[in-house]
């Protein structure tokens, strides 16, 4: 297993952040632009479309890349994913860019069909369809690679963990997963007071599931029930986690200098070795990269010290 993101790097022991270097999430510019030349697309073709797809077209050219996706997204921009992936429910942005530049064809789901719709309009190439990750349509091994950015702690109850067994039989023997998800020190639920997915949000009482932040040990419980190869696994923290706040927090004011995140960003991640070396309360993006071997195709569910053996570096 490679720590880190390239070969021969130097594993980072817990606690110990390491600044990511500029050049690890470059591809954060190609989607920079392509998140412009989409906004700037739709804006063209307005009077077409009736102004259909707003909320994602204004989005692109305000904010082409939120705090976190100048890591997330970046990150996996610059990886060879496969011939044939499926998006699940990722910002669609990166499976357009990708697309885009002849790197694979793209299916894209997502259960939150508002989200869909916006998209046919913003970016009418692409393949999107309204899809519940716990139970996808596809046949088994029909694709090389699955992309899943900052979804499966979306899913309700033990959703994340039934995502994940689809995307494990959807993918074909050698395929590829890439994922990305939120962290903490400590495991926690988030709930909101409405629905922001549409069908993809679940009540529970008079709240709303949000989120699911894991800590170490649900990592394993949760997201790794497959025997799943772990080929590359980091955790990152960002350096000025202010930054990320106010832009929340100032929401919608903070929009108007979405496209000024560019300067501060890129250079705003650290690498750290565990969730455990997050500081109480502070998130964390965890990446992994998951292999379907090829000689493994059973169901085994690997013991616990298994887990976290495939995740310690
Ligand atoms: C944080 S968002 C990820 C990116 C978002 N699509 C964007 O463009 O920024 C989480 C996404 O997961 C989707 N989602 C949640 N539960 C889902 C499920 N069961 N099946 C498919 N998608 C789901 C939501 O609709 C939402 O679009």
């Amino acid at each position: 297993m490679r720590d880190a993101s390239s070969p021969g790097s130097v594993a980072v022991p817990p606690g110990v952040p390491r600044r990511v270097r500029s050049e690890e999430i470059s591809a954060w510019r190609d989607l920079y632009r392509h998140s412009l030349r989409l906004g700037g697309g739709w804006l063209l073709r307005g009077w077409r479309h009736r102004w259909r797809g707003a909320r994602v077209g204004l989005c692109r050219l305000a904010i082409p890349l939120d705090p976190w996706r100048y890591w997330e997204l970046g990150r996996i921009a610059g990886e060879r994913i496969g011939d044939r992936v499926l998006d699940v429910s990722s910002p669609k942005l990166l499976a357009s860019y990708l697309s885009r530049i002849g790197a694979g064809e793209w299916v894209c789901v997502d259960l939150f069909d508002a989200e869909i719709d916006n998209w046919r309009a913003v970016d009418p190439t692409l393949d999107l369809r309204v899809e519940d990750a716990r139970q996808l349509s596809f046949p088994a091994s029909s694709f090389d690679a699955c992309v899943c950015v900052s979804v499966v702690e979306h899913i309700p109850d033990d959703g994340d963990t039934e995502a994940m067994a689809e995307m494990w039989r959807v993918l074909r023997p050698g395929g590829v997963l890439y994922l990305t998800t939120m962290i903490e020190r400590h495991a926690r639920d988030e709930f909101i007071d409405r629905k922001i997915y549409g069908a993809a949000s679940e009540a529970v009482g008079d709240r709303v599931f949000y989120s699911r932040y894991y800590d170490e040990t649900t990592i394993g419980s949760r997201l790794l029930r497959q025997p799943w190869r772990v080929e590359q696994v980091e955790r990152v923290r960002q350096v000025n986690s202010a930054l990320q706040r106010r832009f929340v927090d100032w929401r919608p004011w903070s929009y108007a200098l979405g496209c000024a995140l560019r300067w501060r960003c890129p250079d705003n991640f650290a690498v750290v070795g565990a969730a455990d070396a997050l500081e109480d309360g502070e998130e964390g993006i965890l990446y992994l990269l998951l292999r379907k071997p090829v000689d493994d195709g059973g169901d085994r569910s690997p013991s616990r010290e298994d887990r976290t053996e495939r995740l310690s570096h």
